[in-house]
């Protein structure tokens, strides 16, 4: 693959002398981008790099202790890691918000006030890393429709932080190159091969009123689907699969007792362009395994959904 080499050696000589003795700044949502853009700095200016990590309460589970064995003081670079445990925080802001787009502007608001007083912390900086990409170049050049949901990820921070530069390494890759590179630069598979997670993370996939006991019920029927698609090496063929938690409970039964508890709803999709999408085919034995082990490992659920609508009319994310 010497078209990655190449592209992976240059990046980090070019970066290297770009940034000379300046000090670098770079939010890591723990995705595929943003996790490239910050290795390749770390190669390239080691130390004079600081990665902060906001874990807002609404990663998936344990998300952010794999997010900082790899980037925090214990993994394989050389660079400052902060990660930020905000999650109270995120909650306070949250309690008893119903609306959707209003939930999205508190995260994604939040999330800007977190990083920015962790940003004054450091101190003079010279540049901004982000992780934009070839088609978010693309996109951003095209007139935006009518907002169907305002969008929040770590791509937003410029106007908020003050730098002097931005730098983006990968504003010439597609996704499929970024990947690549990543493997290159020795990123783990699960950090590479990660599906899409949207900024305002589970915080969308419950619906109604976000509550630290409903982040914990998603959290978990989440973890057991994504290990039953696993298992039956669904993972790689899929767009994007995941666990909502619904607002609905309905009736139950639980030995010879009554339960009144949540619904929780098993999406996956296929899609090329996550502006449509078809609801996947999963197997029945899959769905089945899924379902019964989640109504008996996660307390609060008694019923499992499958959501098998497209999108268009639904959306892949439930808010
Ligand atoms: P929808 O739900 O609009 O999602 O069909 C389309 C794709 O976008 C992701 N998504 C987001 N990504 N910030 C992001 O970075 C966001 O606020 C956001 N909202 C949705 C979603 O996961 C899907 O891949």
């Amino acid at each position: 693959n010497w078209r990655m080499d190449s592209f992976v050696e240059t990046a980090i000589s070019q970066m290297r002398k770009k940034v000379g003795s300046g000090k670098v700044l770079c939010a890591l949502s723990g995705g595929v981008d943003s996790s490239v853009a910050a290795v390749l700095l770390a190669k390239a200016v080691g130390k004079q790099l600081t990665c902060v990590f906001v874990d807002h309460g609404l990663l998936r589970k344990n998300e952010g202790d794999e997010v900082e064995a790899v980037f925090g003081p214990e993994g394989p670079y050389d660079l400052n890691f902060i990660r930020v445990n905000a999650q109270e925080r995120f909650y306070a802001k949250l309690a008893d918000v119903e609306e959707p787009e209003k939930k999205r502007k508190i995260i994604g608001e939040e999330f800007i006030r977190v990083f920015e007083e962790e940003a004054k912390k450091i101190g003079a900086v010279d540049f901004l890393v982000q992780g934009t990409i070839y088609p978010d170049v693309i996109e951003s050049g095209l007139g935006k429709s009518a907002v169907i949901k305002s969008h929040h990820n770590v791509g937003g921070l410029p106007d908020y932080v003050d730098f002097k530069e931005i730098i983006e390494p990968l504003r010439l890759l597609f996704k499929d190159e970024v990947r690549r590179a990543g493997l290159e630069l020795g990123i783990p598979e699960h950090l590479v091969y990660r599906q899409p997670f949207p900024g305002p993370g589970l915080g969308i996939r419950i619906i109604g009123a976000v509550t630290a006991e409903k982040v914990r019920i998603v959290q978990d029927a989440d973890a057991i689907y994504r290990e039953e698609i696993a298992k039956a090496r669904l993972d790689k063929g899929l767009g994007q699969y995941f666990a909502a938690l619904t607002n609905m409970r309905s009736v139950g039964v639980m030995g010879d007792e009554r339960t009144y508890d949540y619904a929780v709803a098993l999406r996956a999709v296929n899609t090329s362009d996550f502006m449509t999408a078809e609801a996947a085919q999963i197997p029945w034995e899959v769905l089945g395994v899924a379902a019964s082990r989640i109504v008996n490992e996660v307390r609060g659920v008694n019923r499992v959904l499958f959501d098998c609508t497209g999108k268009p009319p639904a959306t892949i994310e439930f808010e």
